[in-house]
């Protein structure tokens, strides 16, 4: 056991110290190779063996990661790794005569680099890249890797916001040398995604690279550039959560406000308070989007709501000025009867005010009213004539009275107990008779003005029903609209 581990011991040591030996001798050969590749190169000018030749310079992009995505600004902040390749006509050797020596790596800026830039550049500090390595390969290969943070600007269309994809470019093309100096090529049909860490906001569905060769009119050089095109989906999830969710769940009060009885003095304060709710969530929206002409779309459903309940408090305010009519108002016209009180109050199920609360029956089998009134209410929900219950032919009414007149005319109806008191009191029981039947006409004025005014709370109840289910059924349209497009 013993010898196997000296063995091994010696054995690592051994190959240590030959691995040692041949590092001393590669570098020994790597520092002669560079004091004659470099003696007498500048990196100042093209390296080409002709001036006339073109120089081929391949580019490659890696997108790492999207650091952030400014659609106010239009800007597009993205972590790349660039990789360009190109031959170098002056550093080359022959790789025997350095031991065997293929490639070596050097500080970039020791020799030359394409100008190779991005066009469509939104930063403010145009700092030079890294100062990374180089590999130089025997026969004069450069590949140069540099790792980058760009700020690239990128037309943003917020049209279907937060539905949207976005394609921004990343153009990429020598500076100053024109494409008879200096070509450039994209090495592969698009970026590379592989190295890509997921983003919270955005799927990449694909980063397509294409070549560009522009002439401009003053000059005859081509100038060649390789756009990248980076497609991006939006997760909206966040947004369906945060801004349309809240929205729609509000916009479905609001229908409601025609439900809420008119007494309690709320109508009108619900929709406000539903139309103050969706402006705070439309300034969120609009803070975060550029101030372009598209407006997004769920900017466009946010008006559209608040368009609606403008006009639904609206006509709460109408509706609740035929509730209050009351008694000096005229009589609900014929069309109206016919049409809201007959037709539509079967439609939407309106019988007649405080109807469908239990409670509200209770308290009136309390209330001192008199059966009749009770009667005359329940043949209006019946929806027969309205002005039946108040007619004179109704026995139950005009009973007492009647029996009181005719006791009055002949006195045998009257139950007195002697002759003698009925003819002498037969002048008081006139008079009697008169103020009687003034107070029972006063009475009866009064019940038909009531009723009156019952009617006409019965037209605004009928009203509120059917603009509540419109209204329903509109925001029900405009939710199903909206989440439409997020598929
Ligand atoms: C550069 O690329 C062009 C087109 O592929 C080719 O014709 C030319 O020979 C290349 N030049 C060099 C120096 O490799
Ligand atoms: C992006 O680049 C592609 C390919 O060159 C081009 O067709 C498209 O118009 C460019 N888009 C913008 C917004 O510049």
């Amino acid at each position: 056991m013993r010898i196997s581990t000296t063995c091994i011991c010696s054995f690592i040591i051994f190959t240590a110290g030959m691995l040692q030996g041949i590092d001393a001798a590669q570098g020994k050969y790597a520092q002669m190779l560079f004091n004659e590749l470099f003696e007498g190169y500048s990196n100042a000018l093209r390296p080409v063996e002709d001036t006339d030749m073109v120089l081929n310079v391949t580019l490659q992009i890696t997108l790492s990661q999207i650091k952030d995505m400014d659609e106010r600004n239009q800007i597009l902040t993205a972590y790349l790794w660039i990789r360009q390749t190109w031959h170098d006509a002056n550093l080359k050797w022959d790789k025997d005569r350095y031991d065997g020596l293929d490639s070596i790596r050097i500080p970039s800026n020791l020799v030359w680099r394409p100008d190779i830039v991005l066009y469509n550049k939104a930063d403010d500090d145009f700092s030079e890249s890294v100062n990374t390595n180089i590999v130089l390969r025997y026969d004069g290969k450069i590949t140069w890797d540099a790792p980058s943070i760009t700020k690239s600007s990128c037309v943003v269309d917020i049209s279907y916001f937060p539905f949207d994809s976005q394609q921004c470019n990343l153009t990429f093309g020598s500076w100053t040398y024109n494409g008879n100096q200096v070509d450039i090529f994209n090495t592969l049909d698009s970026g590379d995604l592989s190295d890509f860490i997921e983003d919270v906001e955005w799927e990449i569905h694909g980063m397509p690279a294409v070549k560009n060769v522009i002439t401009y009119g003053c000059c005859s050089e081509p100038y060649p550039d390789v756009t990248f095109t980076l497609i991006l989906k939006r997760k909206s999830t966040f947004y369906i959560f945060n801004l349309l969710l809240p929205c729609l769940l509000i916009s479905f009060l609001a229908p409601l406000g025609f439900y809420l009885p008119a007494d309690s003095g709320e109508k009108v304060s619900l929709g406000v308070t539903v139309l103050l709710a969706l402006t705070v969530f439309q300034l969120m929206v609009a803070e975060s989007m550029p101030p372009s002409e598209n407006v997004p779309l769920i900017g466009k459903y946010y008006i559209a709501t608040m368009t609606m309940i403008t006009a639904s408090t609206a006509l709460t305010i109408i509706i609740m000025n035929i509730h209050y009519c009351g008694s000096g108002a005229k009589p609900v016209p014929q069309w109206a009867r016919v049409v809201i009180l007959d037709y539509m109050s079967k439609i939407f199920f309106v019988y007649d005010v405080g109807e469908n609360c239990t409670s509200l029956q209770c308290v009136g089998e309390q209330d001192s009213e008199s059966e009749t009134t009770r009667t005359s209410s329940k043949e209006q929900g019946r929806g027969e004539g309205r002005r039946k219950p108040l007619s004179k032919g109704r026995s139950s009414d005009s009973d007492p009275l009647e029996k009181l007149r005719e006791g009055g005319k002949d006195g045998s109806g009257f139950p007195g107990k002697n002759a003698r008191d009925v003819v002498g009191c037969c002048s008081c029981y006139r008079t009697l008779i008169k103020n009687i039947e003034y107070i029972a006409n006063c009475v009866r004025r009064h019940k038909a003005n009531h009723a009156k005014g019952v009617e006409w709370k019965k037209v605004a109840k009928v009203m509120d029903r059917f603009f509540m289910w419109i209204f329903f059924i509109m925001v029900f349209f405009m939710s199903v609209l909206v989440i439409d497009k997020a598929r």
